[in-house]
């Protein structure tokens, strides 16, 4: 019988979970089954156990449960605990291991399929939330020169940027102002800003010589033509990317750590990613 693994979420019809990992099942000929599981918002924990007690053996986690994911694990890798969110819970025995593979699959996003090392690069991120959060340490642990967080709210730009001060790079926060202002290797939209058709301004910004400009959101309406933001990004000369690649890596990330076998991630990409990723 296929080992099972499933992505739970409210809602998670629109995951794109199952067939990326049914694709890495194929390619490394690993015997799994990766299904949907729509979890209530009040039954979670229920929900979990329910297909540990069916045999499932791994499974992701989607918004708005990465919170509470946390508490389901029995153990939380560094990059979980430091996100206080998970996203790969692997179920050992009695033993529930909480993973977070959202920075890594950013990182590795950025580094191998774009092409644009993070040593020294000098980071803006745009968002304090969650997504922000998630992804955090590992960008940090990449050998960046600096990392500066603006967010709508100040406040909590500079609470997280505190939470990470002293690791290496130099960390700081402020609001979508004059403080960002400057030249910038990479510059990250963490804000859930576009999905209300907003986004926030460029102005101000300068970029280095190959500067990157990433959203993380991906929007399936998104294939022919960037959203606003990488537009905007495009004409001051940047490069652009969607969070495609992320999704893509953060699964293969969760794979790895459940089949101990790392996927080839290109042949899928280049047929889910629009074709501007990662040009002009
Ligand atoms: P997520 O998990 O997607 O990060 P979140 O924790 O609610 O969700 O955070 C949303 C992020 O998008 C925050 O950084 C938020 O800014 P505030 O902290 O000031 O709320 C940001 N955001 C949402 N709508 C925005 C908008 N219209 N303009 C700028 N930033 C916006």
């Amino acid at each position: 019988m296929s080992d099972r693994y499933a992505v739970f979420g409210h809602p998670v019809a629109h995951s794109r979970s199952p067939e990326i990992h049914a694709e890495f099942a194929r390619s490394t000929g690993q015997d799994i089954r990766y299904e949907r599981i729509l979890a209530p918002l009040d039954g979670f924990a229920a929900a979990v156990a329910a297909f540990r007690a069916a045999g499932g053996r791994g499974a992701n986690v989607t918004l708005p449960f990465k919170h509470e994911a946390c508490t389901l694990a029995t153990e939380l890798t560094m990059r979980a605990s430091d996100a206080g969110a998970v996203n790969t819970l692997r179920f050992d025995g009695e033993r529930v291991l909480g993973d977070n593979t959202d920075g890594a699959g950013l990182v590795r996003d950025l580094e191998v399929n774009l092409q644009r090392p993070l040593r020294m690069a000098r980071v803006l991120m745009l968002g304090a939330g969650g997504a922000a959060a998630g992804v955090l340490l590992p960008l940090l642990e990449a050998g960046i020169a600096s990392l500066h967080i603006a967010n709508r709210s100040p406040g909590r730009a500079r609470a997280l940027a505190g939470r990470h001060a002293g690791r290496g790079p130099s960390v700081s926060g402020g609001g979508l102002d004059d403080s960002m202002h400057g030249t910038w290797d990479v510059v990250i939209n963490a804000t859930s800003a576009s999905l209300s058709g907003e986004m926030p301004s460029l102005e101000g910004l300068g970029f280095g010589a190959d500067a990157l400009c990433y959203d993380m959101v991906y929007a399936p309406d998104r294939q022919a033509l960037p959203g606003p933001f990488l537009q905007a990004a495009r004409e001051k000369g940047a490069r652009i990317a969607e969070g495609m690649g992320m999704l893509v890596e953060q699964a293969a990330e969760s794979f790895t750590l459940w089949r101990g076998v790392r996927p080839d991630t290109r042949a899928l990409l280049e047929r889910m990613a629009p074709a501007w990723r990662g040009g002009r």
